[in-house]
């Protein structure tokens, strides 16, 4: 049976994307990227806070737009499902840099393959660096923002497109669908 390419889920609340980011996190395994896409505000840091918090981070996490790259301790806490435990989440923003050459610099590609995985908000334009066995996600607002009115409802409302590239995420797509069953959305 063949796999669809994409699973799409919708949340209507930031806490809901934390929810579904906490779904995702512990079928991660080191070496893993995660990259994520979406405009300014649709919920990249949010992803984030969810994703880290069910690694067992307890502190706040917030944009790393200036540090670039942020790394949180796993402490080994967490056992990935093959049994290799994540030893680091880090937490990348590429959005100030210029160039493909910037972005490899940051070294992701080879601190994840030292037991960490990575998180890249504007993940899309990091794509030809860091795409080859990424998952991806690209958080859309239907909505937009700012329209005042009778969309107020719909501003939380937001659509997540995951994609995967690659054979890495192929043995675990199915358990990622079945997991994310509860917020998916039928197409
Ligand atoms: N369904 C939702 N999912 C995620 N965030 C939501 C949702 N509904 C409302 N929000 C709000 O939208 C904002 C998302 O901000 P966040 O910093 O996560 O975005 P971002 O994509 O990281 O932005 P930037 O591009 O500036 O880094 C937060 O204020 C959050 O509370
Ligand atoms: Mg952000």
């Amino acid at each position: 049976m063949t796999q669809p390419s994409t699973i799409v889920v919708s949340t209507s609340s930031a806490e809901e994307t934390r929810a579904v980011a906490g779904a995702i996190a512990p079928l991660c395994v080191p070496g893993d990227v995660l990259l994520l896409a979406g405009d300014l505000g649709s919920g990249k840091t949010t992803f984030a806070q969810g994703f880290g918090r069910a690694l067992g981070i307890v502190g706040p996490i917030t944009s790393p737009t200036f540090t670039l790259v942020r790394q949180y301790e796993l402490d080994g806490a967490v056992d990935a499902p093959v049994g290799r435990p994540l030893k680091t989440l880090l937490h990348a923003d590429v959005y100030r840099l210029d160039s493909l050459g910037e972005i490899v610099d940051l070294g992701l590609g080879e601190l994840v393959e030292d037991g960490a995985v990575a998180l890249v908000e504007w993940g899309d334009v990091a794509e030809p660096v860091l795409g080859d066995g990424s998952l991806s996600l690209r958080l859309d607002a239907p909505c937009g923002n700012g329209d005042p009115g009778d969309l107020d409802d719909l501003d939380d409302l937001r659509t997540m497109t995951i994609g995967r590239s690659g054979e890495r995420w192929a043995d675990r797509w199915a358990r990622l669908a079945e997991v994310l069953g509860p917020w998916a959305v039928d197409r």
